[in-house]
């Protein structure tokens, strides 16, 4: 049992340093300073490299994802994107006009971007809308059945296509709760919002999904609702790291562990034994189940597929240390 013992002693560890993350807010010291970073009309050539900057900032963003660009050469992104915890969102499917459509117009438009960004990402989640150009009317908001989401700073990205004039444009702006405007298939975009993250942080901002931002700012975001920034007061209690346990079924019959595992704040606790990635999997009903041996346990903690989650927490289960 040493090698279980001491991956649950690790799994306890790692939760026990990150407290500060709640109490900090709980103690009622400096406010957290949330802001969503937004990305357009990709994915595209930049998307990679972008996806491994914020990797190794540890940052997530929301991509609205143009339908057609998730069907050719760059159709792995998505599901990494997803993987990495940014929020997929939909653009269009071919960056339409969409006020100019009927409403049946608009909705098979909206149901074929949804179909392209499920099949890339590999899986089907509810993916909010912001339409090209901006442009919205009440026909668009009822059609589009999800939340619709603007924007509250718009650097001109796209026109500038200048990482240093984007870049101070925005961080001169950027406050709390504010939902920001790029570009992911323009590289000055793309190294612009590298400085923004880094000027930012520094600054106290932290970047999360427009899902996360809303949470957090303890507002709901309402389907057929357009939403150009979330500053609610109220501030959602973060992830924190899920506890784990593990220990032999015992009078089972056969090889099993039982596993219990939860969230200080409540959040979901998804698992998977299969080698799958678990913040994919459905969330799991009951937070006490058995696994079979031989398998590697991972767990995570999260609100939401496109909320922040938890890092993940991994033991690896054996038959053999039953018997010891
Ligand atoms: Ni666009």
């Amino acid at each position: 049992m040493k090698r279980l013992t001491a991956l649950i002693l690790s799994a306890l560890i790692i939760f026990s340093i990150f407290p500060e993350a709640v109490s900090a807010n709980d103690a009622g010291e400096e406010p957290d300073k949330l802001i969503a970073l937004t990305f357009d009309d990709g994915p595209g050539a930049y998307t990679e490299h972008l996806l491994d900057e914020l990797d190794a900032r540890g940052v997530r963003v929301t991509f609205f994802m143009v339908g057609r660009n998730t069907t050719g050469i760059f159709k792995d992104l998505p599901a990494r994107e997803l993987k990495a915890g940014h929020q997929l969102a939909s653009h269009s499917y071919k960056h339409a006009w969409l006020t100019r459509y009927s409403a049946g117009g608009m909705k098979s438009d909206l149901d074929k971007t949804v179909s392209a960004i499920s099949e890339a990402a590999g899986g089907r989640y509810k993916y909010w809308l912001r339409p090209p150009y901006g442009a919205k009317n009440n026909t668009l908001l009822k059609t589009a059945g999800v939340p619709v989401v603007m924007w509250s700073v718009d650097p001109y990205d796209w026109k500038y296509r200048d990482s240093e004039v984007v870049s101070d444009a925005v961080i001169s702006k950027a406050k709390d709760g504010d939902i920001i405007l790029l570009h992911d298939i323009h590289q000055t975009s793309v190294e612009a919002a590298l400085i923004i993250i880094d000027e930012l942080q520094k600054k106290g901002f932290e970047f999360v999904t427009v899902t996360e931002l809303a949470r957090r700012k303890g507002q709901k975001a309402e389907d057929g609702t357009s939403y150009s920034f979330f500053r609610g007061e109220t501030i959602a209690p973060r992830v924190m790291e899920p506890l784990v346990s593990v220990s032999p079924l015992p009078g089972s019959g056969s090889y099993a562990y039982r596993v219990i595992a939860s969230e200080q704040n409540g959040a979901p606790v998804y698992v998977s034994c299969d080698g799958s990635d678990p913040g994919l999997c459905p969330k799991t009903g009951a937070v006490k189940f058995s696994v079979p041996a031989d398998c590697v346990l991972r767990v995570i903690a999260a609100y939401d597929v496109n909320g922040d989650r938890s890092s993940e927490i991994r033991i690896d289960l054996h038959s053999e240390d039953m018997l010891k």
